[in-house]
């Protein structure tokens, strides 16, 4: 595996992560309102201190979303796991900041060396959690790690999954990227991947699904060119070629709007 690979996209240097923010963080702001994490907390410890696994923890943007509607006495212990060095540093940064939170261990592997990488363990994680991480991974790996992932859980422990569903606009650019440029570009894992796996795990979840749009504004090339390499994770695509065709289906009233759907599982370890 190389450093090309869309697994590595977050490490490199020219990711510009604020641009990007202003547009996706709709999808931090619904799951935060839409999900009761802080009574779900309380239900899990009473005394409201937790202990977290953070799979793909990128610079803890969930954490900084989710610690603005915790109340007081919610403390949360967070493990941070990225196959990115530099995520990871930024992700200790941002918990120093946060009112809930404590950065523990940095766990620098990938997702899918998880089994290898975490022994169960006693105490073990009261949650853990995989927001928007689960897309650039070994799909055949994925059963052993989500398996491993609820051994990683204390009894009435949560793992909440938060990914892209197969008609979200996410993927439908991915697909169209893959028949136009690579072909060996793997595909994005996606929520129905792990509702199988869960279903051949006989596990108990919970789905809710969460729709919303990314809004660009119309007459900023620079802006979609930068929005649709970041959905496919390649810098250098040439957007205009690949894309040009498919953006007039998404404008409506000066803007762009890309409708993405999303959702959050809950699996709940007995
Ligand atoms: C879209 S970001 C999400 C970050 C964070 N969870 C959030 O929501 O703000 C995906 C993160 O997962 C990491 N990642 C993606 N695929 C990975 C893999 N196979 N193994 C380890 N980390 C991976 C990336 O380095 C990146 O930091």
């Amino acid at each position: 595996m190389t450093t090309q690979s869309p697994k590595y996209f977050y490490t490199a240097d020219s990711w510009d992560e604020a641009a990007w923010i202003d547009v996706i963080s709709v999808e931090y702001e619904s799951l935060v309102s839409a999900y009761p994490f802080d009574t779900k907390f309380r239900g899990i410890s009473s005394e409201g201190r937790l202990k977290v696994l953070d799979v793909g923890c990128g610079s803890a943007l969930f954490p900084q979303y989710l610690d603005q509607t915790l109340t007081d006495g919610i403390h949360l212990t967070c493990d941070l796991l990225d196959v990115s060095e530099r995520s990871l540093r930024q992700a200790e940064r941002v918990m120093e900041e946060l009112e809930h939170f404590s950065a523990g261990r940095s766990i620098k592997t990938l997702i899918e060396d998880i089994p290898r990488a975490l022994l169960p363990a006693v105490p073990s994680y009261d949650v853990i959690w995989a927001i928007h991480s689960l897309t650039t991974v070994d799909l055949k790996q994925m059963p052993d790690v989500i398996e491993h992932l609820l051994r990683l859980l204390s009894p009435g422990g949560h793992l909440f999954i938060y990914q892209l569903t197969a008609d979200s606009a996410y993927q439908a650019l991915h697909r169209v990227y893959r028949e136009r440029v690579s072909t060996e570009v793997p595909r994005f894992m996606e929520f129905e991947d792990t509702q199988r796996i869960l279903e051949s795990l006989s596990a108990e979840y919970e789905v809710l699904e969460l729709s919303f749009d990314h809004e660009l504004p119309g007459g900023r090339p620079d802006l979609m060119e930068n929005y649709l390499r970041k959905c496919v994770l390649d810098e250098s695509v040439d957007t205009e070629r690949v894309f040009g065709d498919l953006l007039p289906g998404f404008e409506s009233g000066g803007l762009y709007r890309i409708p993405q759907t999303v959702n959050f599982i809950s699996i709940y370890r007995s």
